[in-house]
């Protein structure tokens, strides 16, 4: 816009410029005419009467030059007004306006003007005698408003076709940066979803760069999620064929350690087996139920209305004995009905009632399982109109900020886990299960200080 209109601004100094000097030359042209015919008259009075008359020669002259301008006006080398003659008559006591510098400088022997402010031109110029002295000066003035009239129309047209240009500048740049912009959102967009594991078509209607990216994306986003597919598909087979085998192995387990009764090292090993091919068994249950997840619908799972005050207070119960004998205590505070009453309230939400506990189930047994002995494990449930809250505190070993993101990623331990065993699918699990009845789980914790999570579940 600047450069414009520094453009603009440039343009119309140098139309102002040009345009002055053609009219300059115009004038010029006209003035050595009327010179010449000036020179004439006084040839001819020369040649009829020997010596000069000025008198009578500023009459021939007013005579043949009266019609050349609005006025015509002729000096002589001392600046007196020896004529005039206005629109082509001869006026005798005229007292016009006189622009004495002018006639000064005609008089040095050079042409000599002004313009008015109401567009009149004084145009002055000097006329040499035979012994080519500047004996008179001839001053006609010239009404240029109509060439001030066409310069103001030039102009017109020129800031009106700046005007639009200006104006079709800022749309077709508004259209141009909206036209890149919005395809690179859309891959933008793509690419955030693929980072959350949803490979959805990405396609742009164009043949450039932009284009052959997104095509690239595409196919992108299609073979992750074929390999995806392939590696869920990969796990829920192994654990399949594993199930019937494990099965076998813990029957035998469970016979050996029931039928060895004398010698204590062998019962040793034979409780090993069993207690392993438990904890098999558990991380085999947990990757079928993740797959089971990863094909069915939602609408596979039966959903009831669920009062979580009783589901929760199931859980604790369930985990009580687990977490005595680890020295911690697990406190219960149930909903109330409001921040005020203190009366105690039901809950309700829309779950498959096992699911939740599993769930539930999970997150306590990751509290007990990461806190140290003497301990306090908080389940608290609250709400709002719309949400249940369910909240799992402890004061345990905490986890690291920079891990918090990835704990519930399927097989993600921490790296302070490692005091306790487990298989670091339990929160993954956790959240697809939460995400199936249309909530989430929140995690804040702080190394050393304790973890707590939250659940937050639409109310039914
Ligand atoms: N209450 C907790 N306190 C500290 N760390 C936790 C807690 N809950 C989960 N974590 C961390 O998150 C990881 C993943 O948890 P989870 O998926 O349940 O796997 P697992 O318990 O089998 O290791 C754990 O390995 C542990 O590092
Ligand atoms: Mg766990």
């Amino acid at each position: 816009m600047l450069s414009f209109g520094i453009i603009i601004f440039a343009v119309n100094k140098a139309i102002d410029y040009y345009s002055f000097i053609t009219i300059e030359k115009q004038m010029m042209e006209k003035a050595d005419l009327s010179e010449l015919s000036f020179r004439e008259v006084l040839a001819q009075h020369r040649s009829s009467t020997g010596e000069p008359q000025t008198e009578e020669i500023v009459r021939l002259a007013l005579e043949k030059l009266k019609a050349s301008g609005k006025e015509v006006r002729i000096y002589d080398s001392s600046k007196q007004l020896l004529g005039l003659a206005v629109d082509g008559i001869i006026v005798n006591d005229g007292k016009p306006l006189i622009f004495d510098k002018n006639i000064e400088k005609a008089l040095s022997g050079s042409y000599a003007y002004t313009v008015t402010e109401d567009h009149l031109l004084y145009f002055a110029t000097p006329i040499q005698n035979q012994y080519y002295e500047n004996a008179y000066v001839y001053e006609f003035v010239e009404d240029i408003s109509y060439f001030y009239a066409i310069m103001d129309q030039i102009r017109n047209i020129l800031f009106a076709g700046a005007g639009g240009f200006i104006v079709l500048i800022t749309l077709s740049s508004l259209w141009i940066a909206r036209n890149t912009t919005k395809p690179i959102k859309l891959l933008l967009g793509a690419a955030q979803s693929f980072s959350r594991q949803e490979f959805g078509r990405v396609h742009l209607n164009r043949k450039d760069e932009l284009g052959m990216l997104a095509d690239g994306l595409d196919s992108m986003g299609r073979q992750l999620h074929d390999y995806i597919q392939y590696q869920k598909q990969f796990v829920s087979n192994v654990s399949h064929e594993l199930k019937t085998p494990l099965a076998a192995i813990r029957g035998f387990s469970q016979y050996l350690v029931e039928g060895e009764n004398e010698n204590e090292e062998l019962q040793k090993i034979y409780a090993h087996l069993l207690q392993e091919s438990d904890r098999l068994t558990r991380l085999i249950n947990e990757l079928l139920l993740l797959s089971r997840f990863d094909k069915a619908g939602s609408s596979e799972l039966e959903v009831e209305k669920t009062e979580m005050n009783e589901l929760i207070q199931q859980v604790a119960m369930n985990m009580e004995a687990k977490a005595k004998d680890k020295g911690i205590e697990i406190m219960f505070r149930e909903a109330e009905s409001g921040p005020e009453d203190k009366l105690l309230t039901k809950v309700h939400v829309n779950v498959n009632p096992m699911l939740m506990t599993h769930a539930i189930d999970n997150l306590v047994d990751n509290a007990i399982k990461y806190s140290g002995s003497p301990s306090l494990i908080e389940l608290k449930l609250t709400h709002t109109p719309s949400e249940v809250v369910i909240q799992i505190r402890d004061q345990g070993i905490g986890i690291a900020s920079d891990e918090l993101e990835r704990v519930q990623e399927r097989f993600y331990r921490a790296k302070n886990a490692s005091t306790a065993n487990g298989s670091g699918l339990g929160l993954s699990i956790c959240k697809e299960i939460v995400e199936r009845f249309n909530g989430y789980i929140d995690m804040e914790s702080q190394i050393g200080e304790g973890t707590t999570v939250t659940i937050v579940l639409p109310r039914a």
